[in-house]
């Protein structure tokens, strides 16, 4: 019997590389699942643009038209529930999201986050502050963590972590591309295909893979 294709929801807030890498993984065949709809907290997202072009229903949710976050994230809801969303991914969406929206996906929200977590976590740690204290800190190593999103930022369960050495010479900038280009853009759909082929699984408080 063939498989069922996962149906797919991605936040955004920017340039969208992670959902570019999220779709050519799909393009090729490694992820069994279909980005039914794009949602993005900043109508100047060029994340937006990628999806139009690919016929995705775009949508703009953004903070300063809604009267609250809760108002916000009842409009993310409904898009997500009419998707059918099996799975909402967070790729570079800066937003804080609600209680309502996170409990509605216990384990089927999905964050990306550019550093070793727990370290470089939390509030301010976003884009390339994240980067700067991690050079700032001295640390040898970076990398990036794909984990499930919880009440709290930044702290749901880690699912999977790639590293990449810090080099003498990185400025925040290049430590950033570094994350992204040999960390982000693989992990990410790696753990989306897990995802998708119900390889990952919370038992005892704890990611199981396989
Ligand atoms: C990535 O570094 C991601 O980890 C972080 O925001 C950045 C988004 O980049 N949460 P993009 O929009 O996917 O290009």
């Amino acid at each position: 019997m063939e498989k069922r294709k996962k149906n797919l929801v991605v936040l955004v807030s920017g340039g969208g590389s992670n959902m570019a890498a999220i779709l050519e993984s799909i393009d090729r065949g490694e992820i069994c699942g279909e980005v039914k709809a794009v949602i993005s907290s900043n109508a100047q997202a060029y994340a937006l643009t990628r999806a139009r072009e690919r016929g995705i229903p775009a949508y703009v949710c953004a903070r300063a038209d809604f009267e609250s976050n809760e108002a916000r994230d009842a409009e993310i809801l409904r898009i997500c529930r009419r998707a059918d969303a099996d799975y909402v991914l967070l790729a570079g969406y800066l937003g804080i999201l609600s209680p309502a929206i996170i409990e509605a996906y216990p384990y089927r929200l999905i964050n990306i986050h550019p550093a070793l977590l727990p370290k470089f976590g939390g509030k301010g740690f976003f884009g390339i502050h994240v980067h700067e204290a991690v050079l700032k800190a001295g640390e040898r190593e970076s990398g990036a963590t794909v984990h499930f999103v919880a009440n709290e930022i930044d702290t749901g369960l880690i699912i999977a972590q790639g590293k990449v050495q810090v080099q003498e010479n990185d400025t925040p900038h290049s430590l950033q591309e570094r994350v992204l280009d040999n960390v982000e853009h693989k992990l990410f759909p790696q753990v989306v295909g897990w995802l998708c082929d119900d390889k990952v699984r919370v038992q005892n408080g704890r990611v199981e893979i396989g």
